[in-house]
Formats: C-alpha cells, structure tokens, sequence
C-alpha cells in the first residue's frame, strides 16, 4: 500500500469554458474562446463550447458526484466575462449568484474550493478594444476584476489561483495561433507573458494588502512544464535540456521566486525580452504563496542550432529558434490519445528540479490526467489505461515525497470529459464519462479507483 501524507490535498479540476456552456445566459458577456470556437477552421469538427457539459445548469448534480466520490477539494475557474461581461465596469450580479452558489454547493457537501481567477476566456471586449495581453493597462483592469472576486467569494474560497498556465496563453495563443486569440508571432508571446506576470502580481498584491488579513487564505499561480531529459550525456545536450526547462517554466517561475526571467532568455531573446521596473520586481518578486504544476509529459532535449521545425503544437516546444533545443520522444513511450508520452519518472524529476531550484516551496500539482478514446459498453467505461496512468504519476509522487519534496496535493484532470479546446470533443480526460447528447454523467471505473484512493489516502 503507498500512503501519503495526512493532511494532504485531493482534487479534480476544470476549467469553466470547457464545462459551463451556457455562453449567452446570465448576463454573460463574450470571451474570446466563444469568439474562436465560433471561427470556422480553428476547433476540431467545429465544436464549440456554447452547451459543452451545460455544468451551468447542473451544479448540483455536479457537486453530488463529487460528493459520493469523497472529493476533498475541487478546482474550477471563474469566467471573467460572467462576472464582467464588458471586462471591467459594473459587476453582472446574475454572474456573481452563479459562483457563489457553486461554492455554497461545495462547502455544504466539505468540498474544498480552489478558484482559478483565469483560465484563457478572456472578455472579448478587452481583446476588442485593447488588445487584449498586450496591452501594458490589462494588470490593472485584471486586478480590478480579481477584487471583485476578493470582495464577493473571498470569506468562503481560501485557495486562489491568479493565472492557469501562462505559457499556453503565450505560446499555443499569441506565437503558434492554435489557441484564442490565434494570433502567430516571434515576439508577441514575451510580450504577452510579461503582462501577465505583471497581472498576477497586481492581483497578488490588492489580496494581499486588501483580503488575506481578514480572509485568511492563500494566493498563487499555476504553470505548466513538462519534463525535459537530456538526450544523451553529453554537455551539450545537458544544457539543452535545462536550457528548455529554464525557457518553458523558468521564464514564469524565475520572476516569481529569483527576481527576473533566466539569464540564457536574456542572452538569447534580447530585445524581445521586456523588462521589469523596479517596481515590477518588487511587486512579482515572492508572489506566490504556492507553487502550483500542471504536468503532463515528457521529451528528450538534444542540443541542435538554428531553426527546429519539429515541433508539436500540443504541450511543447516554445519559440525553438530561441533555444537550440532539437525535442523528440522515445518510440518505446507509451502514448496517451494526446500522443503525449507516458513517462512517470518524469514527474519526480520536475518536482526535484522545482524544488531545487526555487528554495523547496509548497508545490501543489493542479492538473495531471490523460486522454483516451474511452468507450461507453454496456453502461460501462473500462478505462484500465488510465488507472495504469495515475497509479505510475502518483507512484512516483510519493517518492518525491518520500525523497523530501513539500508535495501537498494533488487535481486530477479531470472531473469529467469536456471541450478540450482546439480538439474540441474529441479527446475524453474525464474519470466521468460525459454522454453529449443528453450530458448523463457516467462514472468510469478510474472515478471509482480514485475515490477508493481518497478514502485510503492512499492505494
Ligand atoms: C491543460 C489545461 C486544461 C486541459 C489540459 C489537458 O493545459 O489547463 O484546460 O485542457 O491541459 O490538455
């Protein structure tokens, strides 16, 4: 039996464009994920997620499912444009009674909620008017809508989470355009990545000065990053892997806990690398009280100079020009239906090397989970490859725990299938099958191997 700590956290996440549908009830404005899935050519077979799991409709019945499974936490995200359909300006109440509900739901059920202040629908508006992430005034019209958030859930929700992944916002939304707002660019994503850095800590900063005293909670960002193994011994290689790791997780984590981006980002990025004020580094400087992870895979990094034309727009990569970095994967990986690479060992490596490089913080991984062409038989989902999957992920977390790693929870992605963004539906993460038809909820085998591992905090 592997047991983890005591006290330690287990949760599913969402996100809400990929669950709420509902994209023109309640008072809601236009996000630019409705704007994207609605151009067509950008979402497989032209999904959208105007209905998607109609979780709008049905938290009860959501909360209720996550109750029989003795979930202890769950993860979701606010949609900016419920709360301000315009961006900014006056609070749409209708949107606010929804969240509040939703958390009222949970806490009567001893589900604990973690909010993500941002998960990519921005309010199209902003991106109308301003340009959205490019613009230098977003982090305060950001920290004016986090506020909102404070004032109105802040003394029911302690956990809050500023950004989801930053580096799909900038990479897969402003440098590949396989995201919204879909535009292709070699300098917009640094810009981009910079406003949001600057956001999160606005917003860090007024919970902080404002909210934390009396709400007694705590504030955050999440960042993705995969693993990255040097292909070969050589040195070369070995700086190319951590050259990768420092472009894809360090341009966000650097700032927060070291005071400025990697200096090999400097170095090679130049002048499309923007820098801070002082004031900036002051405010980003230890604006996390946690250091959340989503992780997914992992890739072998080789030394390679000049342009990489290899590269997956799903989860990986970055502007490969900048790095020298060759990616490739081992073709005796198994692969999940994303075709990411099921390498567990990967995990524990990352978490050693967050942990090492930024002064052991509390880590808390918000998303890990896999995709699989899961079948309805007979009422049933037999989905053995993806409790293969958690058990070889959370295995290799508790030895990181094990080996002195402050790992203190853990959100599977996710609660059920849903409109997994560019792939619209035809990718299923859920542990509950999600019937689209109808939006029948069905538990998976993997729901019910979870929850055994709640109950025994272990398996
Ligand atoms: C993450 C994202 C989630 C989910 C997951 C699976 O990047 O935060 O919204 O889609 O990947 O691809």
């Amino acid at each position: 039996m592997i047991k983890f700590p005591k006290d330690f956290t287990w949760g599913t996440a969402t996100a809400s464009y990929q669950i709420e549908g509902a994209w023109l009830e309640g008072g809601k404005g236009l996000s630019i994920w409705d704007a994207f899935a609605h151009t067509p050519g950008k979402i497989v077979h032209g999904d959208t997620g105007d209905v998607t799991c109609d979780h709008f409709h049905r938290i009860k019945e959501d909360v209720a499912l996550m109750a029989g499974m003795g979930l202890k936490a769950y993860r979701f995200s606010i949609a900016w444009s419920r709360i301000l359909p315009a961006g900014r300006g006056r609070p749409n109440p209708e949107g606010i009674r929804f969240y509040s509900n939703l958390i009222d739901e949970l806490l009567a059920h001893e589900i604990v909620p973690w909010v993500t202040l941002y998960h990519w629908d921005l309010p199209l508006a902003l991106q109308l008017e301003l340009d959205g992430w490019l613009n230098p005034t977003m982090p305060e019209i950001f920290r004016d809508y986090t506020a909102i958030c404070f004032e109105s859930f802040g003394d029911r929700v302690k956990n809050w989470i500023t950004f989801n992944e930053p580096w799909v916002v900038s990479i897969l939304g402003y440098g590949q355009g396989v995201f919204a707002p879909g535009r292709v660019s070699k300098s917009e994503p640094y810009q981009v990545a910079h406003q949001i850095l600057r956001a999160h800590s606005q917003a860090v900063d007024v919970y902080r000065r404002k909210f934390q005293a009396k709400q007694n909670g705590t504030i955050g960002i999440t960042n993705n990053c995969d693993w990255r193994e040097p292909l070969t011994d050589s040195e070369k290689d070995r700086q190319a892997a951590q050259r990768a790791l420092e472009f894809f997780l360090g341009w966000f984590a650097d700032p927060i806990y070291r005071g400025d981006y990697p200096a090999v980002m400097r170095e090679r990025v130049a002048d499309r690398l923007p820098k801070f004020s002082d004031r900036d580094k002051a405010l980003i400087l230890g604006s996390s009280d946690f250091f959340g992870l989503n992780h997914y895979t992992t890739m072998y990094a080789a030394h390679s100079e000049g342009n990489d034309a290899d590269v997956n727009p799903y989860g990986n990569g970055g502007i490969s020009e900048d790095q020298d970095v060759h990616l490739s994967t081992d073709r005796l990986w198994s692969k999940t239906q994303m075709g990411w690479s099921i390498v567990p060992w990967g995990c524990r490596k990352l978490l050693h090397w967050i942990d090492e490089r930024y002064n052991h913080p509390d880590i808390v991984i918000t998303e890990n989970g896999c995709a699989y062409d899961d079948k309805l038989e007979q009422g049933k989902v037999h989905d053995q490859e993806r409790i293969n999957f958690l058990s070889a992920y959370l295995n290799e977390c508790r030895q990181a725990i094990e080996e002195g790693i402050s790992l203190k929870g853990y959100f599977l992605w996710s609660l059920m299938d849903n409109f997994e963004w560019a792939l619209g539906f035809s990718r299923r993460f859920g542990i509950h099958y999600v019937d689209l038809e109808t939006g029948k909820r069905i538990p998976k085998e993997s729901a019910q191997w979870y929850s055994n591992l709640i109950k025994n905090n272990g398996f």
